[in-house]
Parts: structure tokens; sequence; C-alpha cells
């Protein structure tokens, strides 16, 4: 799966720039809260916006402080799948079950230096699991390559536990790194400025999708 991230788009034209990735599987929205990352993105209107304008289903990362007190509202906004991170939540086991008991995909992420490891136990109360390959705040960074074998990890735990957790990779993807993300055991790929940088930007969502399954 390819989720092109609208933090690489352009903020006056969102509806339009959701529409030229039609054809992708998910449309990520990055909100960032100035606390939890040094950015600052959208909120709770605009999500709500932007999901009568796509019929592309919305794929939500949120880099903020108290997510166990914010997931609801952008479910409630049309998020169809909603990422927390676990450095910032109080109750991510309670936090998960909210998410799903509300009709929306439960979905946790990982800063680089975070690791999986104590985190096995909650793996069955998610549907996906994001593990970030730089470090979250801003587009068109460098991919860390030292990510790798915590994704192999990753997928092993998963596979272990008879789980279907979807495994999502997010900061760096693109044409030269998606491959080693796609071997190592990652399946959906979000890609910003890589989808949006292009001059097509539902080809290159294509071109990465070939990439993804060769
Ligand atoms: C970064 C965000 C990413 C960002 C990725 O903190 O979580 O979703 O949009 O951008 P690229 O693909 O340009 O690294
Ligand atoms: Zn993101």
């Amino acid at each position: 799966m390819i989720n092109p991230s609208i933090l690489s788009a352009d903020f006056a034209r969102l509806a339009e720039e959701a529409r030229a990735v039609e054809g992708a599987d998910w449309l990520h929205v990055d909100v960032m809260d100035n606390h939890f990352v040094p950015n600052l993105t959208l909120g709770v209107p605009v999500v709500e916006s932007l999901s009568k304008a796509t019929d592309t289903p919305l794929d939500l990362h949120l880099m903020i402080e108290d997510p166990d007190r914010w997931a609801p509202q952008y479910i409630e906004a049309g998020a169809g799948s909603v990422t927390f991170h676990v450095e910032a939540a109080a109750a991510p086991v309670r936090l998960a079950r909210e998410i799903r008991a509300k009709g929306a995909r439960a979905s946790m992420a990982l800063k680089p230096a975070t690791p999986i490891e104590p985190y096995e136990d909650l793996l069955p109360e998610l549907d996906m699991l994001l593990i970030m390959t730089v470090e979250p705040g801003f587009g068109g960074q460098a991919f860390l390559d030292i990510m790798l074998p915590k994704i192999r990890r990753t997928r092993e735990l998963i596979s272990r536990h008879g789980l279907q957790l979807a495994l999502q990779v997010d900061g760096g993807v693109s044409a030269a790194t998606i491959e080693r993300c796609a071997e190592a055991g990652a399946d959906v790929f979000v890609a910003g400025s890589a989808v949006y940088g292009a001059d097509d930007p539902a080809k290159a969502v294509r071109d990465l999708r070939e990439k993804a399954e060769a």
C-alpha cells in the first residue's frame, strides 16, 4: 500500500492535492502540535473538510501530546485509521481499544530510538504498527537505514504471534529506499516529497507501488 503524505502538498489547495493522488490506498495526514514535535500543521476542522473532499480514506498520524484525548475527535472528523505515538500515549491499550470501538483502525508509532520489544504484548490490540524511518516533524529528511533491522525484527515478531498486522514505514521513503523497506517486511509505505515533489504525483504513486512489489 502506498500512502501519500499531504505534508508535502500545497496546503492552500488540499482538496485538489488529495484528488491528484486518487488511486492511492490511503491519504496520510500528519497532525503536529508543536509540542510532541517541533512543527505545527493542522487539526480537527481541516481533517473534517478534507474527509469530505476526497474518497480516499484518511490515515491520520498524530504527532501530538495527549493522543488519548484527541484521537476520538479525529475519528468523528472522518479518519479511517488513527496512529498515535507510544511515547505520547498515557494508556496505549485503552486508546487502541477505543479507536477500534469507534470504528477506525488502530495503529501505534515508534520514533527511531524507541524499541519494539517492550510492546510485543500490545500487538494483538493493533491493526497497524508504524516504524518511523526519520525523526518525526518534517518532510524531506534522509531515510535512516539503521532502522531496517528494527523493521525486520518487528515483522518476525508479528509472524511469530500469527498476527495480520500491517507494518508501515514513514520518512525518506522513495524510489531509492522503498525496495529495502519492502524486503525488510514493511507493507505500507508513506511517501511525502517522493510523491508531491514529482511532476506527476499519481504516476509517482504507481512507480513506488511497482518498486515495492518487485
Ligand atoms: C514526518 C511525517 C512524514 C512526512 C514524510 O514526521 O510523519 O509523514 O510527511 O515525508 P517524506 O516522505 O518527505 O520523508
Ligand atoms: Zn507521517
